[in-house]
């Protein structure tokens, strides 16, 4: 009998997948109020890492309380936030699956109470509101028009203030964040162990 080719083994990058059944990034809002994931979302994501060999992105996280602007949603950038994520991956490496982070900041996108209660603006690449956004309860139907940044400041909302404070804020710590989703299959096999 031919296997059908959704359940064939493929190689993406350095990770050898045993099917192509892939969980995509879903936002399930839930994280407390300071955007640390609680304790459910390990055995939802441990779920479904349970054929070894599966690949799962995790859900929209943002990098910065900079970048944040929906509540409930986790983040990755203080040490709690990290301590809930490490108990996911490892979760699903006990699996012998993969897991990947996708990293996001909302900027226009964000509503405005949310990041002004960080005391934050709302601010966009332009003054031209996001178009329709989903609506989450309890936050106001209309966002103001966003504050316009230059430039120099998105580069700096892009690059500097977030990407670099990844890779050089918490260099040791962020090290092994990086390493706890990209984890190849020996590794993965050693945490089983
Ligand atoms: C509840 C829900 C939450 C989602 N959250 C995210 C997210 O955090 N990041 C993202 O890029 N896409 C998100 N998506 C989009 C899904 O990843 C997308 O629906 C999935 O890849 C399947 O693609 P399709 O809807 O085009 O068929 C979400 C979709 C749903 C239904």
């Amino acid at each position: 009998m031919t296997v059908s080719k959704l359940f064939q083994p493929i190689k993406l990058g350095d990770v050898d997948l045993k099917h192509r059944v892939v969980i995509p990034p879903l936002t399930r809002f839930r994280a407390n109020k300071q955007h640390i994931l609680l304790p459910i979302v390990k055995e939802m994501y441990a779920q479904r890492a349970s054929m070894p060999g599966t690949l799962l992105i995790a859900e929209g996280t943002f990098i910065d309380p900079r970048a944040e602007g929906y509540p409930f949603v986790p983040g990755i950038w203080s040490d709690e936030q990290i301590a809930a994520w490490k108990e996911v991956t490892s979760a699903v490496h006990k699996k012998g699956s993969f897991i990947y982070l996708q990293l996001g900041a909302l900027g226009r996108n964000a509503y405005a109470a949310v990041i002004n209660a960080q005391n934050y603006d709302l601010v966009g690449a332009s003054d031209i509101p996001a178009p329709e956004c989903p609506q989450i309860p309890g936050t106001p139907e209309e966002n103001p028009p966003p504050q316009p940044l230059t430039i120099p400041e998105i580069k700096e909302y892009c690059t500097i203030s977030f990407y670099s404070r990844i890779t050089h804020h918490t260099s040791q710590k962020t090290r092994e964040f990086f390493q706890m989703f990209v984890v190849t299959e020996t590794e993965s096999r050693k945490e089983k162990q």
